[in-house]
Parts: C-alpha cells; structure tokens; sequence
C-alpha cells in the first residue's frame, strides 16, 4: 500500500540521526538545558544563514510576535494590520495584546495580503502592518514597506512558513522593522519540540526583546527592568536546530525542485481544473508548503487519501471569521479571496527528502482524477 506523508520528518531524522543523536547527548551530559552554549550558536548560525544583523532566540513564533508587539508597546487602543488568511497566531497576537487586527484579504496569485488594500484599512489607530510570507511565498516587501514607511507604520515580517525565501536580493526578515520565525517541528527548519526567534534589525531592539523574553532583565540577574515574560529557547532545541541549519538550503532547494516537477506534471491541468501555486517574478518560494486549488477540493481530498496520499487543508477558515472574532461582525463578502482560498486550498506532500517516483504517483492520482 503507497504511503506518502505531507512531511516525513522521520526521513529527514533518518539522515542526520547521528549528529543528532551526539548533539542531543551533549546537552544531557551537560545538563544545560536553558539558554547556554547552543542558543547562542543557535543565533549565530541562523543570523549567518538569513544575513540577519541579531536573531533572539525564544520560545515559539507565537511569543516572537508578541515579542516585538510588546517591545514596542503595541496594545490598548491600537490598530494591526494582518492578512485574512494565515494561521490563527498572527491575528491572535494582536487580540491578546489588547489591540485591534484589521483583517485584510490577500493577493490572488500568491496569498500573501494584497498590498493593494492596505492604505484603505489604515487609521490614525493604526500602528504596525503584519506580512506573512504564506506557504513560504515571499509577501510583497517593497509595496508593503513603502506604504509603512508613506504612514510611520511598524512592518513586521512573519516568517513562520518562509525559512530559506527571498524577496528580490533580500532575505526574507530582513526588510522589515523586525521579523519572526517558528521552528515547530514540521516547519522547513523544524525543532523536536517548540521554538522561535525574532529578528531584529538594531541592537536597542534586540536587548529590548531579549530581556522581554527574559522577565524583563537586561542585564544583571535579580534586575527585572520591564514587564517581561519566560520565553526562551531550550539547549536541546537549539542543539538540534544547529544540526539542522548547515542542510537548510539545500532542503529548499530540493523543494522548488520538488514543486517544478509537481508543476511540469500538472501544467495541462491549470487553469481548468486546479490552480498550480505561481511564484511572482524576483521572488524565491520557500515552499514550506505545496498548495494547490481546486473547486472539488473535498472529493479530490478524499480520492487522495484512498490512494495512499496524505493531504490537508492551510488553512479551511478566513481568520476574521473564526468563532473568536464572531462579536466583531466580520463578512464573509469582505474577504473574498481568503473565503476561496478556505474552500479550495489543498496542500500536498512537499519535504526535501521526498522522491520523484513519489512525486509523480502524487501526479499520476491527481490526472486520474480530473479525467474521470
Ligand atoms: C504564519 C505563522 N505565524 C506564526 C506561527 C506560530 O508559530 P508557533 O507555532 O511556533 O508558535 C505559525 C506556526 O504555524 C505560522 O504558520
């Protein structure tokens, strides 16, 4: 029976388990296993892989965006911009902070928030705009930024699914006022267990969210300076993360080789019967994901299990309709390509180790079952 998992990270342990295997014994003979040695590796190895001026270690993208919330006293009264489709965190962050998301649909071709609609969703309430580089598809840095720099806005680049991807020459988390990463263990570079960073483009910014992250002490222990908070990142996490970040571009590499050979599969397919996802020119996918839409998305769902093919949905509802936001009244009518996406959107297998004949079979189901 064919079984092909949307990510195998069980063949992704299988190639690195002995470095893996050692780094994790290191931290238990040590028994460091909060901030130490590998954090601080940690953060240089992934400053030096993004090009990034200072990465803070912490908990779990959720905190990192709260992080750089909080450090600039984003809360009561205020307004953030966010994309109508992503994972809840994006919008959560906001709501738990006592400040006010404003929901903003997304671009049709790469599901990233239409620059677009931005100007017309701002306030003077409104501090900070929230990209996310959905499914690992760079958001469009240049427009967004523009516009954030046009009204004094924070512009914060969530790059939770966009490990590896480019805007242009830059780096995703280098062009906003400062940026964050998950590495849950499914991301493109995935801890065994929760873990994030904030990026941040100054010094003063970085001490900030690092004392944040730390109970508010920026320096000497017992000194708790700020309302801060435990968010850190755990040795054993960080031990496996700088096992990991050495192969990260080349996993991504393997990706957009995975995703061109999906796409060269399926071109007669699209438009007609699915939409393939496209990539807008100058801009490096991460492929974090591989989504694709389709208006039978539920029975092609269904056929795809049967064949042995694991599939799911990123994600099934717009954000501003979820039951948390009900009192606030959001309409369906108002987020249209989000509701779409919501209705359409497939994700199938992407992981860097996955194979050709696995790609193909993918394909060769997906063909069956538009020509029935
Ligand atoms: C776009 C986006 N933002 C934020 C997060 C939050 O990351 P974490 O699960 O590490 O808290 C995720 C994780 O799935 C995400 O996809």
């Amino acid at each position: 029976m064919v079984d092909i998992p949307l990510i195998d990270l069980k063949a992704q342990y299988a190639t690195l388990r002995p470095a893996v295997d050692e780094a994790v014994a290191e931290v238990l003979a040590t028994t460091g296993f909060i901030g130490g040695p590998q954090v601080k590796e940690f953060e240089e190895n992934f400053a030096e892989f993004g090009n990034y001026p200072e990465v803070v270690a912490c908990g779990n993208g959720t905190d990192a965006l709260e992080l750089l919330l909080d450090a600039w006293e984003i809360g009561e009264g205020d307004e953030v911009i966010v994309p109508a489709m992503s994972w809840i965190s994006t919008s959560e962050v906001v709501a738990t902070r006592g400040a006010k998301p404003i929901f903003v649909d997304v671009d049709p071709k790469t599901y990233c928030i239409d620059p677009a609609l931005i100007p017309a969703a701002i306030t003077s309430r409104t501090k900070c705009i929230i990209a996310v580089h959905l499914y690992g598809h760079p958001a469009d840095l240049g427009a967004i930024r523009k516009i954030a720099d046009e009204h004094s806005l924070y512009l914060i680049e969530d790059c939770a699914q966009a490990h590896g991807a480019f805007f242009g020459e830059h780096n995703i988390g280098t062009v906003g006022d400062g940026a964050t990463f998950s590495f849950f263990p499914s991301k493109s570079l995935g801890a065994y267990g929760d873990a994030g960073a904030v990026i941040a483009p100054s010094p003063e910014l970085g001490t900030r969210v690092r004392a944040l992250a730390n109970h508010g002490m920026p320096g000497r222990r017992h000194h708790h300076v700020y309302h801060g908070r435990n968010s850190r990142m755990d040795a054993l996490q960080a031990a496996v993360l700088n096992v990991k970040i050495p192969h990260l571009a080349g996993w991504i590499t393997a990706k957009n080789q995975h995703a061109k050979r999906y796409q060269d599969n399926l071109e007669d397919l699209d438009p007609g019967y699915l939409s393939l996802p496209s990539t807008a020119p100058d801009c490096y996918h991460g492929f974090h994901l591989f989504v694709i839409r389709t208006e039978r998305r539920d029975e092609l769902a269904e056929f795809l299990t049967a064949k042995g093919v694991a599939n799911t949905v990123h994600y099934p509802t717009a954000l501003p309709l979820h039951a948390c936001y009900a009192e606030d009244g959001y309409r369906a009518e108002d987020y249209p390509v989000s509701v779409n996406l919501g209705n359409t959107a497939l994700s199938l297998p992407m992981f860097a180790e996955l194979t050709d004949e696995q790609i193909d079979y993918v394909s060769d189901q997906l063909k069956e079952f538009f020509a029935a």
